[in-house]
This record gives structure tokens, sequence and C-alpha cells, in this order.
């Protein structure tokens, strides 16, 4: 059987470049599709031809935006992506997301957690089949944490409780989602870390092992959404045992 031909959407950002490392080391055939390389899954441009005899498609687009502009940009990207994966004939769809973003408080906290409740919303709607992959944060957060919330000598980070995982499982998750057997129609895996921790108390480890200046000041959220991003009880969620603490030590390297 020859090599799946795997298209990436996103494939030169953090996790897009990530799981196609992976799936070309495990033999696959790889299409990073991004604007940089010509494909913009805003307007369509270039989609057709990315999709083209592809197998099974990776969306891990993103938008840098907190605003309601995700909205639009991750419901129109999706439904784009859909239809081409449907025109093209892809036989699977993998699309990454976060771990209760369609429930109602986050999607009320910022217009990109709306944007990604959006974007689920509409490929659950998509004439092909689709595997949703939910994670929680990953640690690499702690980063945005700390570089968008600069205000003079200090960072405001907002106050949410997290249940963070290492990036490494999530690319390692969606590359094997992506090479194996796709759903009739529907399926949804969850992963999130060990443990419970505070996005303040992520971002001021992260600073001091990094050495950022700043003091981190964590930042009431309105309307007490702090906890709604940790798995519930009742959801089927698979937990990776590495945590937050070994990837900062991992950081800062041999003493
Ligand atoms: N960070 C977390 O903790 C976390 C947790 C769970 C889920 N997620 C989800 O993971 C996904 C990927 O996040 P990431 O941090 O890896 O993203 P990222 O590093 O910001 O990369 C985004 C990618 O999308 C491409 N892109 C952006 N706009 C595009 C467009 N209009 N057309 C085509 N390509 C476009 C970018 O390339 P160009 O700029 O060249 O177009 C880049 O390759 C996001 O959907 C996010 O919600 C993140």
């Amino acid at each position: 059987m020859s090599a799946p031909l795997v298209t990436v959407l996103g494939g030169t950002g953090h996790m897009g470049a990530a799981v196609a490392g992976r799936l070309e080391d495990r033999g696959a055939q790889v299409r990073r599709a991004a604007r940089s390389t010509g494909v913009d899954a805003g307007t369509g441009a270039g989609l057709a031809e990315a999709l083209a005899g592809a197998d099974v498609v990776v969306d891990c687009l993103n938008v840098p935006t907190q605003s309601r502009r995700a909205v639009s940009f991750f419901s129109g990207a999706a439904a784009k992506v859909a239809r081409a994966a449907e025109a093209a004939g892809v036989g699977h769809v993998v699309v990454l997301s976060i771990v209760n973003v369609a429930d109602p408080l986050p999607r009320r906290l910022t217009g990109y957690y709306a944007g990604k409740a959006a974007q689920e919303a509409v490929y659950a709607g998509a004439r092909v089949p689709v595997s949703l992959v939910r994670t929680t944060a990953w640690f690499t957060l702690a980063r945005m944490f700390l570089e968008m919330g600069r205000v003079g000598p200090v960072r405001l980070v907002p106050s949410l409780q997290l249940q963070p995982v290492h990036p490494d499982a999530v690319a390692d998750l969606l590359a094997e989602v992506a090479l194996g057997e796709p759903p009739q129609e529907r399926r949804l895996l969850q992963l999130a870390g060990p443990e419970v921790i505070s996005s303040g108390a992520m971002a001021a480890s992260l600073a001091e092992t990094d050495v950022v200046p700043g003091r981190v000041v964590p930042l009431p959220v309105p309307g007490a959404p702090g906890r709604s991003l940790l798995p519930h009880a009742d959801q089927q969620v698979a937990t990776d045992a590495r945590t937050f603490s070994a990837w900062l030590e991992d950081r800062r390297g041999p003493s």
C-alpha cells in the first residue's frame, strides 16, 4: 500500500509542524498548508489544490485574536475546509480543539473560545468523517500568558484553573488518530494533563525558569468561569502523566 497523503492545515504552526514531523516519521506523505505555503483557509485560495488526493486532513489552524473576529475566522475556514474535503473525497478530517470550549461559560469568556465553539459546530455538520480531538491547555500556553498581559513591569495573567498537558502528547495523539481508522461519521477524543494548576502559577514558574523580568499578577476573570475549562468528572478524558514542573526542568537543562 502507498503511503497515506495527509494535508496539515496550519502545518507551519506550533502544533501543525509537530504533527507533520511525526506523520513523516511514520511514513506518511505530508503537505503543510498555510498562507506562507500559498493556502488561505480564510478565503479558500489554494485549498482545493492542498486537499487534492489527500487521504486525511488535520486542521491545526489558528488566529491570533481574543476578539469576535475569531468566530468568523474559525467558522468560515471550517466551512470551506469541510466543503473542499467533501469535494476532494478526503476520507477523514481530524480537528484540534479545546476541552469544554463549546460549553456556555467558555464561549462567553472570549471571542476566541466562541470561535473554537463555532468551528466545532461547523465540523459537526460536515459530510465527511470527522475526529474531534479536544485537549486542555498545553504547557506552552504559559509563554502566551506572559507575553499577552505585559503592562510596564507587570504581567497580568487571567486567573483560570487548568489541567495542562505536554504538547508532545497532543502531537502524538493527533498523528496516531490521523493514521488510524476513520470513524463512520463522528468521534470525540479528549486529552488532559495529570494535575490542576492555575494559569498564574504556570506563568510565574515559567517566568522564573526562563528568567523573564516582571511580576506576574493573576487577574480575576469576571463571571466566575475560572474552573470551566477543567474536564468534567463524567467525561472520558485520556491523561498524559508528564507534569508541568518536569517540563520546566527539561527547559532548564542540566545544571
Ligand atoms: N495552545 C493551547 O493550549 C491549545 C490547546 C488546545 C487546542 N489548541 C488549538 O490548537 C490549534 C493550533 O494552535 P497553534 O498554537 O499550533 O497555532 P499557531 O502556532 O498559531 O499556528 C497557526 C497555523 O495556522 C496557519 N494559518 C493561520 N491563518 C491561516 C489561514 N487563513 N489560512 C491558512 N493557514 C493559516 C499559520 O500559518 P500562516 O500564518 O503562514 O498562515 C500557522 O501554520 C488552534 O486551533 C488552537 O485553538 C491550542
